[in-house]
């Protein structure tokens, strides 16, 4: 290999975005030596009354993954055939996904050009009297403009589901993202802003009887008998409850070591996503005079937890493309930028299930044009500099061809 390419630096996403502490290392080996048990302990039920503190929500359940989060809403929502869900395209699948497996039919809303997120006004413009739930993402970090959405719910009498997946810690009009929704599902995969060793997830409700059916529904509807029985083993050990008539009951437990991390890394979160948002401010400011690169709106009053750091690229003013622009920063300056979230029903997946008639403008340009930056907790300021270098100089090259 050349040198010169063997020795420019590599910048592309780490599998893990956050890095645990000594101190949170620690907190591994401590739960795994004095913990009495592994699975919903002490350090489950602290978790959980932590995060509803850190939220303001009125309870919250550690669960294996966003995924379960969201499976667990929508089966909470009591969704059938003969419902409709709305929801962006311009998502990851897990988003949509438990709400198909319910029968009820996706409808696909198209997103606001400048923040990239769903509106209420396109919220309203899906709205059938079928119409049971929305969910709404509050994608790359940034919390969606909620008033009018929780309005329009209230007015049609809709459950509202958050997916806060990528904006733990986010902050919309002074209220923390997954307090506002009937359901919010958060995620600890470890490319998130935090992780739980990996894997992990959370459920927040807004009402407490919500949080009392999860918990029925989160462990294959085990539930203690009432009361101390001196005949402790008659009928059995444990007695099978109905979370939520019609759902068949779920395993979706997180460990006790997963929740121990967690609340580690919960006393840190404001910090973690403090820091992401200079790190964004740095290349924002630093690309402001190019004018091809538009970020994310942020409106006033939304606090950006920043998971990820997108743009539109317009090519119009330069002889490139988009594809131009990241094979140019990969092959000459080893940044690898990505391209994310195909819009769901240009997907196999969701052809096959007959969603592939669908276009959204605003999705379909969005996704057609836009670059994703690689983005982590920490990211050195040098190698920041040296990507909003990186970037300005490939859009000048591509402007003069
Ligand atoms: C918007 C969104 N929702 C849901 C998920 C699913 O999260 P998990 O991997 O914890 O199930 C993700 C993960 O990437 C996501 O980005």
């Amino acid at each position: 290999m050349p040198e010169s390419v063997s020795s420019r630096p590599q910048v592309d996403f780490p599998a893990v975005q956050t890095r645990l502490n000594a101190e949170e290392e620690a907190v591994v080996m401590e739960t795994i030596r004095n913990s009495p048990t592994w699975s919903q302990g002490e350090q489950q039920r602290a978790f959980e009354q932590e995060f509803t503190r850190y939220v303001g929500c009125a309870d919250s359940l550690a669960v294996s993954s966003c995924t379960s989060a969201l499976e667990m809403a929508a089966a909470l929502c009591g969704l059938g055939p003969e419902d409709e869900v709305i929801l962006p395209a311009h998502t990851f699948v897990s988003s949509a996904v438990p709400f198909a497996r319910t029968g009820a039919r996706l409808v696909f809303c198209d997103i606001d050009p400048a923040t990239r997120l769903l509106s209420a006004e396109h919220v309203e413009s899906c709205l059938t009297g079928r119409t049971k739930a929305i969910v709404v993402v509050h994608l790359y970090g940034l919390p969606a403009d909620m008033d009018p959405i929780l309005r329009l719910a209230r007015e049609h009498g809709l459950k509202v589901v958050e997916d806060v997946a990528q904006a733990p810690g986010a902050v919309y009009k002074g209220r923390r993202t997954g307090s506002m929704g009937d359901f919010a599902a958060f995620s600890f995969h470890n490319q998130k802003n935090i992780s739980t060793l990996g894997e992990g997830g959370m459920l927040t409700v807004s009402d407490p009887d919500e949080g009392e059916r999860a918990r029925k529904l989160r462990w294959m509807g085990n539930w203690p008998f009432a009361g101390d029985r001196e005949r402790y083993w008659v009928p059995a050990m444990g007695n099978l409850v109905s979370g939520m008539k019609g759902v068949w009951p779920f395993n979706f437990c997180l460990s006790e070591v997963q929740c121990a991390v967690g609340r580690r890394l919960l006393r840190r979160l404001d910090a973690i996503n403090a820091r992401r948002r200079d790190q964004a401010d740095l290349i924002r400011n630093a690309l402001a005079d190019v004018p091809e690169l538009s970020f994310q709106r942020v409106p006033d009053g939304h606090l950006h937890a920043y998971h990820l750091l997108v743009a539109h690229f317009d090519s119009s003013p330069t002889r490139g493309t988009r594809d131009d622009l990241i094979q140019l920063l990969h092959r000459d300056c080893g940044i690898k930028c990505i391209v994310q979230y195909w819009p769901l029903y240009r997907s196999e997946l969701f052809r096959s299930f007959g969603y592939g008639n669908i276009r959204l403008p605003n999705t379909d340009t969005f996704f057609d044009n836009m670059i994703s930056f690689p983005f982590w907790s920490d990211m050195p300021e040098e190698t920041l500099r040296y990507m909003a270098d990186s970037v300005r100089s490939a859009v000048q090259r591509l402007r003069t061809g």
